[in-house]
């Protein structure tokens, strides 16, 4: 059978297969899920597996990396590395979503559950493309290596050392993630770039309990007010970090970059909506929209707690205050720096009646890329006659802290080939995949192996 027939024939029996694989909660960030981390990455393994692939679990300090390999092709044909992850960010807050989390749910196109966009569904996107390619035309002509990891949304602290120990294993002549989102419906997108970063923790303490804001109001410092008034002075009104050293790496952007961004076919507008914002604002001042999300550094608080939150009014000062703040990264800048200038840019804007402590979670270096050379040639080939058009070179604002791990220790060029859309609420309730865009991936990924094996065979 032909392989656009085998395709066509398969659909739902794939759509099948990777509900099985959402209905499984691999929450990283949550121990109570570590048993289902495990689960899933035995159901990865299994299914590379059943692919002819030598798979197996690879137990690590946290959660396990899946790793597999099909070396069917001849001596010169190239091997390339398939780069996903299988755990998934926390479903919270519950009652917004429309269908249950775990259970893949079809309306208007799109397949709703954790993990479609972000990442199960780009990963099944590569098995399933390689268990067509096998059914109708036997073994692809490239060698592959799939690693899929349960810790991306984590950090990926433990995969590093994976990919270090192991570089013989993993030597590759080009490495395909998939793990981004297209710029819209009709405009395939590869992107050039990603933003690193760098996660902290800031918590102040005060008085040793919470206390009578009317018998101790004015007298002591209170810790709520005084985080307020700290992260206030982490951005100015320029919308610029403050924090000293932070822009030294930084590079502005070239003429021809600046050039690229004004022409992307994405409006102020258009970004306003799909954020569901009633203005854009925040960054720098001056800076068009798309230079700010993709290729300039940022802060942001991306979670705060202290005092009394419940029903009604309770007049106290909180013992206690804590905010959880990230800053995305542009090339150049390095996240062990930040964390320090960061670190102590927090403590000399402590004022005296509180203690501070501060926590590092993640840290990632920001990547990008120019999309000239064979690989880039091969992905624009396979993408063409699926969507009639070429693919756009978009960056994004997102990080994937292993992308420019594998670049440096594996010393590969790499391939974002991603199938998500802008919308599709990552790490939000109700993410969802277009499933004609999970079709034309797989489509997309059966006829990469062919233009690969060209470009890069020798
Ligand atoms: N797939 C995303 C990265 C992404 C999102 C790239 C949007 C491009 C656009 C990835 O799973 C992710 O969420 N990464 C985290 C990294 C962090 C936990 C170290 C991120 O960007 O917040
Ligand atoms: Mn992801
Ligand atoms: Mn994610």
């Amino acid at each position: 059978m032909s392989l656009e027939k085998l395709l066509e024939q398969n659909k739902g029996r794939y759509e099948h297969e990777l509900k099985e694989f959402l209905s499984i909660p691999s929450v990283s960030a949550r121990s109570e899920h570590k048993d289902d981390v495990a689960r899933c990455a035995e159901w990865v393994k299994a299914k590379l597996s059943d692919l002819g692939m030598k798979a197996e679990v690879v137990p690590t300090k946290g959660h396990p990396v899946v790793y597999g390999e099909l070396m069917d092709a001849d001596a010169s044909a190239p091997t390339v590395l398939v780069y996903g992850h299988y755990d998934v960010q926390p479903v919270e807050p519950l009652d917004e979503w429309k269908s249950p989390p775990f259970e893949g749910t079809v309306r208007d196109g799109r397949l709703y559950a954790r993990g479609t966009a972000d990442d199960k569904g780009q990963v099944h996107v590569h098995m399933k493309a390689l268990e067509a390619y096998r059914e109708a035309k036997g073994s692809p002509p490239v060698n592959l290596k799939f690693l899929f990891e349960g810790e991306e949304e984590v950090g990926s602290v433990n995969l590093e050392p994976f990919i270090r120990e192991n570089t013989d294993r993993l030597a590759c002549d080009v490495a395909v993630v998939s793990d981004t989102p297209m710029l819209a419906e009709d405009l395939p997108s590869i992107c050039v770039g990603l933003r690193g970063m760098v996660y902290m923790e800031v918590r102040l303490r005060g008085p040793g309990q919470d206390l009578h804001s009317g018998q101790y109001g004015g007298g002591v410092v209170n810790p709520a007010n005084a985080l307020a008034e700290m992260i206030a002075q982490l951005k100015d009104e320029q919308g610029r970090v403050t924090v000293p050293g932070f822009y030294d790496a930084v590079k502005e952007p070239s003429p021809a970059e600046k050039k690229a961004y004004a022409e992307i076919p994405m409006t102020e507008e258009d970004f306003r909506q799909e954020a569901g914002v009633p203005a854009i604002g925040d960054g720098e001042v001056g800076v068009h929209f798309i230079e700010r999300i993709w290729a300039r550094p940022t802060l942001d608080v991306n979670g705060m707690l202290s005092g009394y939150t419940g029903e009604g009014a309770k007049t106290i000062i909180p013992a206690t205050s804590m905010a959880k703040i990230s800053m995305r990264l542009v090339p150049d800048q390095d996240p062990n720096a930040i964390r320090e200038a960061f670190e102590s840019h927090v403590r000399s804007l402590k004022p005296e009646g509180v203690e501070l402590q501060i926590d590092f979670h993640a840290g990632a270096r920001a990547w990008a890329v120019d999309p000239a050379g064979p690989v880039f040639q091969a992905a624009t080939q396979a993408i063409e006659p699926v969507f009639g058009r070429g693919p756009l070179f978009i960056r994004e604002g997102g990080s994937i802290p292993i992308v420019p791990m594998i670049e440096q220790i594996l010393e590969t060029p790499l391939l974002l080939l991603g199938f998500a859309l802008p919308g599709c609420n990552l790490h939000s309730p109700n993410e969802w995949m277009s499933l004609d865009l999970y079709h034309k991936g797989i489509d997309i990924v059966t006829r990469l192996y062919d233009e690969l094996a060209s470009q890069l065979g020798n």
